[in-house]
């Protein structure tokens, strides 16, 4: 069952409208409101308003010859449509523009917790896979002293360049957050929509959270969001999101390919369907996110005791409710204090 909310939004100075439709059956979106709520999703959030056409992503590829990388086309609803097999974070200008329009609720908690949960004045922040820095940029406009690190070269390149445009210092590097050192310590850091997960083994994200442990000055925060894996199964397992800016369309489609418990990792499909003036072509990519239960994240933050935890929430980003985590929870937010 699909459900559709429109939104309004910016990214830097254009004004964007946002446009979802998602499979998660239990939640009816009536509202903003609402669909914040319902950021159980894969990633999380309002996308932009795409008005062109659309490819009907539940028809699947169909292999056009050779050794089927880049040579797939879908002819649905259309003109051939170009499919590349490649990396979503390798594309920030279209990451941006799906993901960059969905970043006041989190801004406005961000800072929430800063004044509630922090025993440090917050004026130094960092995040750790900051992407194309949707958050970095909103918060160093807001008068914050910001830095991120990412694995992606791209999305670093893309992050420093607004943040130079907005006259900020290019204060992203390319690193691994799975070990990495600050020169200075930040008073807060945060990783909201699942980055943490892409980590992919038990030494990797304890190897994160001691670097995080470091990176923090005592008594600051890492606020930190991801999907657990509950218990039942999961209530959403699709979304897509459309998005337009001028005259470029990103529409896209995420749905769970497989939830390996046994070896916690679940394989998360995606299609962008990218339209400009001069190109259009299909972006197909497939992303591995490690899973963790309740018990699973407990046991690893047992294990960095450098860390307290000061609250929970989900991914409604409501500071006046927190959300106490168990068996059955599938977004969190921890709010981790530094001893
Ligand atoms: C879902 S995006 C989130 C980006 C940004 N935090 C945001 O909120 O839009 C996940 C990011 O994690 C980055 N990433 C994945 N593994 C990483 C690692 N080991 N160290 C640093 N960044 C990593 C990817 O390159 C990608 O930019």
């Amino acid at each position: 069952m699909s459900r559709r909310q429109a939104h309004h939004g910016d990214t830097e100075n254009t004004e964007v409208k946002a446009f979802k439709a998602t499979t998660c059956g239990a939640v009816a979106i009536q509202s903003l409101d609402d669909l914040v709520a319902v950021k159980r999703l894969l990633f999380n959030g309002q996308r932009d308003q795409y008005n062109g056409p659309v490819l009907d992503a539940a028809h699947g590829p169909r292999h056009s010859g050779g050794d089927g990388r880049n040579q797939l086309h879908y002819t649905q609803q259309g003109p051939t449509m170009d499919v590349v097999h490649g990396n979503l974070y390798d594309y920030p200008k279209y990451y941006d523009l799906l993901f960059g329009a969905d970043w006041r609720a989190e801004f406005d908690f961000l800072r929430g917790c800063f004044d509630r949960h922090a025993r440090r004045p917050v004026r130094r922040l960092f995040e750790p896979a900051c992407g194309t820095g949707r958050l970095l940029i909103k918060l160093a406009q807001a008068g914050y002293d910001v830095a991120g690190n990412d694995l992606n070269p791209r999305a670093v390149a893309f992050c420093n360049a607004r943040l130079a445009r907005h006259g900020f210092p290019a204060a992203a590097v390319v690193g691994d957050m799975a070990n990495f050192r600050l020169a200075r310590k930040a008073d807060a850091a945060f990783n909201t929509i699942n980055s943490f997960r892409h980590l992919p083994t038990e030494e990797a994200a304890e190897g994160h959270l001691r670097s995080m442990t470091a990176a923090l000055g005592e008594g600051g925060l890492y606020i930190m969001g991801l999907h657990l894996t509950p218990k039942g199964p999961p209530t959403c397992d699709e979304e897509t999101w459309n998005a337009r800016r001028g005259h470029l369309a990103v529409h896209s489609r995420m749905w769970s390919i497989d939830l390996d418990r046994r070896h916690r990792q679940e394989t998360v499909g995606m299609t962008l369907d990218i339209r400009t003036p001069s190109r259009q072509f299909r972006l197909v990519d497939q992303i591995l996110f490690r899973t963790y239960t309740a018990d699973q994240i407990r046991d690893l933050f047992r294990r960095v005791d450098e860390f307290e935890l000061a609250e929970t929430y989900d991914f409604g980003y409501d500071l006046d409710a927190p959300a106490p985590v168990t068996g059955r929870t599938e977004d969190v937010i921890f709010v981790l204090r530094r001893k």
